[in-house]
């Protein structure tokens, strides 16, 4: 019998709980047992992998017990009290949450950037933030080319980034305004259908709120690269699912826009999408359900002799976290770095 884990995923029930089941089994990851854990909310309640009804379990002490790999989604907080207790536990933990992502002890992966970090993780690696990993994907490689100076990015962040019940949320405020009724908004501060506002987090006093804090500080240490200066705007629009992103890149010598989509084509992780004539580009509903970023409207920046410009789209709930993990607990795999469940060692 070949080598398989006993996986439990942490918020299986949540938009990106649902994607991580459905990658492992697309991806055919070798699973021997599959946990599937929420909140007391979910108790009673199934989901479904490779045609079997599995039960949701709430998450509790024992959940851990004889689990190699926890894929954790289920925010922040439940991270930090769940994640040391599943390491202590014996497993490695792959955590989608902002709770480690700038602890200097834990590692964060894009695989198509840094996978060799992931080696040197003390059993939780984090998951870079949505926007940080579309971003991340598209940028390094022309980084590795020719180092980035400076990076300007504007956001157009869906409704899926803040999980499965905002996107319910903004179909019934769709429902409701083109019936004339007051939308309701219970997730969001402020109703997403038919409108925009700021990323829905909070402001710091130089006021950058905290998704462009991540942007900022997560895209340095993936890098590795403090030097790389960066500012970011991250807006939420009225998208059901998949974020896209305006970038701006400075460099210290011109960068040849041909070469920058002969690399872009080449590079991992990337779809070049581009038909000049028709004015054809990346698009939110094109990137939904794919794995690749979808990259275009490679242009000189004519404002600047050394600027770039970009645009990409990219599936938020794939890409930008599900996959992105599903991909590093491949890389752990191929690297033997995860124990090997009894029943198949
Ligand atoms: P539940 O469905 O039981 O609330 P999303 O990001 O789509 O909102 O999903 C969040 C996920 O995190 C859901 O699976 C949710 O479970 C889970 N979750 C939220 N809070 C907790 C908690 N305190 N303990 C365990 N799981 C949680």
């Amino acid at each position: 019998m070949s080598e398989s884990y006993r996986i439990a995923i942490l918020g299986a029930t949540g938009a990106v709980g649902t994607e991580l089941l459905e990658l492992l089994e697309s991806r055919s990851f070798p699973i021997a047992e599959l946990k599937v854990l929420a909140s007391p909310r979910s108790a009673g309640s199934t989901l479904k992998y490779k045609g079997e009804n599995l039960p949701v379990e709430v998450v509790t002490y024992d959940s851990f017990e004889e689990v190699d790999l926890v894929l954790a989604s289920a925010g922040a907080s439940t991270s930090k009290e769940w994640a040391w207790k599943a390491v202590e536990a014996g497993a490695v933990v792959i955590d989608n949450s902002s709770a480690f992502r700038m602890d200097s002890q834990v590692p964060l992966v894009v695989p198509e950037v840094n996978p060799e970090a992931a080696a040197l993780h003390q059993g939780i690696i984090a998951n870079p933030n949505c926007t940080t990993i579309l971003m991340s994907v598209a940028v390094w490689p022309l980084h590795k080319f020719q180092p980035i100076q400076r990076l300007v990015v504007s956001t157009y962040q869906s409704a899926s980034g803040a999980g499965a019940r905002a996107m319910a949320e903004m179909k019934t405020q769709a429902n409701e305004i083109l019936q004339g009724e007051t939308p309701t908004t219970e997730i969001f501060p402020y109703p997403l259908a038919f409108n925009l506002f700021l990323h829905n987090s909070p402001l710091n006093e130089q006021g950058y709120c905290q998704e462009e804090m991540k942007m900022l500080n997560e895209t340095r240490k993936i890098f590795g690269s403090n030097e790389i200066r960066i500012t970011a705007t991250c807006i939420r629009v009225p998208v059901l699912r998949a974020h896209s992103e305006a970038i701006n890149l400075e460099f210290a010598q011109p960068f040849n826009v041909a070469q920058a989509r002969e690399i872009l084509s080449q590079a991992p992780g990337i779809e070049v999408v581009e038909n000049w004539q028709n004015n054809y580009f990346p698009m939110p509903m094109e990137a939904s359900g794919k794995d690749n970023v979808l990259v275009g409207r490679i242009r000189q920046d004519i404002s600047h002799p050394c600027g770039l410009e970009l645009w990409l789209s990219g599936d938020q709930i794939r890409k930008g976290a599900a996959l992105n993990a599903v991909q590093i607990a491949e890389l752990l795999v191929a690297q033997k770095m995860l124990r090997v469940s009894p029943a198949t060692a």
